[in-house]
């Protein structure tokens, strides 16, 4: 059941993303070499406190992190952890914040240090691919659309699709209908209509688009431990415009010259 949005649902799902971004933005600053992902989930559950809005991934299904943690080959749902960030490491920061019953949800991909230039690439591509699955997410076009403009992109350069988890709609749940695969054929799947509001969320390997699910019932990594890259925006469609509700303004303030 897909849930259309009236415009003053949008307005507030409008405010959740910016505080979804803005936490986004606070953690960047965390993001470098001997810092503890526990340290940046703390950062991020204190930021979201302070502003009226609720960390939405603790607890949900049990989950024991404010916000999903994926370093190198984790694909999504790590752990905040003791790990400590190392030169070269990537690590996905993945954040659902709710605020006055909306939710907004992001993720992007960062560099800690310097990194290979083929994980660099990885990285690039994988966010590039999210704008070309944004271009696809028009009024009367279809999710598949959306699905193979990301898969194409991916794929052509060399690149694998993760099939086991996708992208979705969202608003008063994180996750509702449709599902927003990542692969797929153009003109299939529900048609995009005006009130959706859906995250597009592309999980990009390196190597195989192999995964496993580690013994803890959440960490999906790579099977072949390549490292895999994970970028996400929260948009809605309002009177035939697509409209990006999150940004990664506030990241690139804090990364200037490093961001990607
Ligand atoms: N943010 C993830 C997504 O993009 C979901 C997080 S799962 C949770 O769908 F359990 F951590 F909440
Ligand atoms: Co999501």
């Amino acid at each position: 059941m897909i849930y259309l949005k009236t415009p003053e649902e949008i307005n507030l799902m409008r405010k959740a993303c910016e505080l979804t971004s803005r936490v986004l933005g606070e953690m960047s600053a965390w993001v470098k070499p001997g810092v503890t992902t526990h340290k940046i989930d703390s950062v991020a559950k204190e930021f979201i406190l302070d502003n009226g809005g609720r960390p939405a991934c603790l607890g949900y299904g049990g989950f024991p992190g404010a916000v999903c943690i994926e370093v190198n080959e984790v694909v999504v749902h790590g752990f905040p952890s003791s790990y400590t960030l190392r030169e070269g490491d990537i690590v996905g920061l993945d954040v659902v914040v709710e605020l006055d019953g909306y939710n907004g949800d992001m993720c992007y991909t960062f560099p800690v240090g310097d990194v290979d230039e083929k994980v660099v690439e990885l990285m690039r591509t994988t966010k590039e691919s999210l704008y070309k699955g944004i271009a696809a997410c028009k009024e009367g076009a279809r999710i598949g659309d959306i699905a193979n403009a990301v898969q194409t992109f991916c794929e052509h350069r060399g690149y694998t699709v993760v099939r086991e988890m996708c992208g979705h709609g969202i608003g008063r749940k994180m996750h509702e209908d449709p599902e927003v695969p990542n692969y797929g054929r153009r003109g299939t799947g529900p048609v995009i209509k005006n009130g959706m509001c859906l995250c597009i969320e592309p999980m990009i390997n390196l190597g195989s688009r192999n995964i496993v699910i580690e013994k803890d019932g959440w960490t999906c990594r790579t099977k072949d431990r390549k490292p895999s890259a994970h970028y996400e925006h929260t948009l809605a469609v309002l009177n035939g415009q697509t409209e990006v509700l999150t940004t990664f303004d506030y990241v690139k303030e804090v990364l200037g010259d490093r961001f990607i």
